[in-house]
């Protein structure tokens, strides 16, 4: 099990260059599915997610080769078998190969990927949505299977804005016969760059970035190249953390459009932030003003970015309330943050935070990629020494962190460990 072991309070100080998006490269790499021919997809980032999905769509035909910085994709037929559970139950983002499947092939069967730790992740607007365009959808032994010879147009209005069942079922429609309306369609920046992406590939779609995308059905998709949009969530991040330690630092291969909820909230607790063309400066020249914050769907503030924006006001002077819109179990990091010494209360989605002046080093556990976001941000505020435990789940959406945070200054090392507990409880023992 490998920990993060932090000795902090440290100010983050320098230049930072964030990845390609994680969340545009995964319906990318499944989009890549659809057409017959090669994609050379740059800017990939380094993820377990992004392997895991490389492994997906291997097993359902695509030929992957590295190159400088991303990754080339060949697809000439693509088969239907079932994606391996262990592969989809580590990565619910698997079921974004259904889409591609059912065009491609008019069948798609995954074992449903279930819950994990900030929520149940249904996928009934996937099916929904699948199912309004002709397909026979059916749950039996642990799988959903979708079946249809071939998809027709639809008209179809999501009664939540998701961002996966958006993407599915813009993939699914590319090459269904006729047009298909997404109303109430997510409006991420990762969706506008997979719709670029079906774009180049021959697809007519049109109005991504809106409530409205129209897609209207070609008969073959032919292979492109893409560049993967930057990870809002990874420079969010960075920023988040440079403010919590009173840092000063620039965050290189940003849009800044993408950033302006969470730059909006930054200049609310007091940071100092810069826009460039393709980076955001932060200065933070004080101790952070308390804020309230409610997670909304884009252009909202991310949910994300939630659980290191209250490790950040942990140290507020003052209460902040911060309300989870999105996902329903989303504060797993709350009680982590409590053993270093943070004042929080929950009440179902809204968590009260009581600034303090200072939080101590404790071991704390990563539940899932976006706590564990948190907990390392906590971690550089904290006095003393922090252990991050079930590093793992950090490396599904951050490529090297530990590095990228020592050279801002931050006093931070990864540990593999096997047994992290027996080792600390010697230590502890022989005190
Ligand atoms: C995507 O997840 C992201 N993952 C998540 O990032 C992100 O938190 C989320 O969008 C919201 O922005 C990827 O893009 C790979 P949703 P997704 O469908 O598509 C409910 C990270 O840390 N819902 O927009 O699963 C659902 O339960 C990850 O990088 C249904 O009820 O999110 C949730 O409450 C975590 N039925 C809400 O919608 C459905 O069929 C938002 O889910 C689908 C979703």
């Amino acid at each position: 099990m490998a920990f993060i072991r932090i000795n902090g309070p440290t100010p983050l100080s320098g230049q930072v260059v964030a990845g390609g998006a994680k969340n545009a490269a995964l319906p990318i790499l499944a989009a890549s599915l659809l057409a017959r021919g090669t994609c050379h997809l740059s800017s990939v980032p380094r993820l377990e997610d992004v392997a895991t999905m490389c492994q997906v769509i291997e097993g359902l035909g695509a030929r992957l080769a590295g190159m400088e910085r991303g990754i080339k994709v060949t697809v000439d037929d693509v088969n239907d078998r079932v994606p391996p559970e262990e592969l989809v139950r580590k990565m619910r983002a698997s079921v974004l190969v259904m889409g591609p499947l059912l065009a491609r092939t008019g069948r798609a069967r995954i074992p449903l990927p279930g819950g994990c730790a900030i929520g149940a992740r249904p996928i009934d607007l996937h099916l929904k949505g699948f199912h309004a365009m002709g397909a026979q959808v059916s749950l039996a032994d642990g799988e959903v299977e979708a079946r249809a010879a071939r998809l027709h147009g639809a008209s179809i209005y999501l009664d939540y804005p998701s961002v996966g069942a958006t993407e599915n079922l813009m993939m699914a429609a590319v090459l269904a016969e006729g047009e298909t309306v997404i109303e109430d369609a997510a409006k991420e920046p990762e969706i506008v760059d997979l719709a670029t992406f079906l774009l180049s590939l021959g697809a007519d779609v049109h109005g991504a970035g809106t409530p409205v995308i129209r897609i209207r059905g070609v008969g073959e998709l032919h292979g492109a190249d893409h560049t993967v949009i930057p990870d809002r969530i990874e420079a969010g991040t960075y920023l988040l953390a440079a403010c919590g330690t009173q840092g000063d630092v620039s965050v290189h291969n940003v849009v800044p459009e993408h950033m302006k909820a969470v730059v909006a909230k930054l200049r609310e607790m007091g940071a100092e932030v810069q826009v460039g063309e393709r980076s955001v400066h932060l200065v933070m020249p004080g101790r952070v003003r308390p804020t309230d914050l409610k997670t909304f769907p884009y252009p909202g503030f991310p949910t994300d970015l939630q659980a290191p924006m209250m490790a950040v006001l942990t140290l507020a002077a003052g209460s902040s309330v911060v309300t989870e819109t999105v996902f329903e179990n989303r504060f797993m990091h709350a009680s982590e943050l409590m053993r270093l010494g943070a004042r929080i209360r929950m009440d179902g989605r809204v968590a009260i935070i009581e600034g303090t002046d200072h939080l101590w080093g404790a071991s704390v556990r990563a539940t899932d990629l976006r706590a564990g976001a948190g907990l390392v941000v906590a971690g550089l505020m904290a006095h003393g020494v922090t252990d991050v435990c079930d590093a793992h789940h950090l490396d599904r959406g951050y490529d090297d962190l530990a590095g990228k945070l020592r050279k801002l200054g931050a006093h931070v090392v990864r540990v593999e460990d096997d047994d992290y507990f027996a080792e600390r409880w010697e230590r502890i023992h022989l005190r």
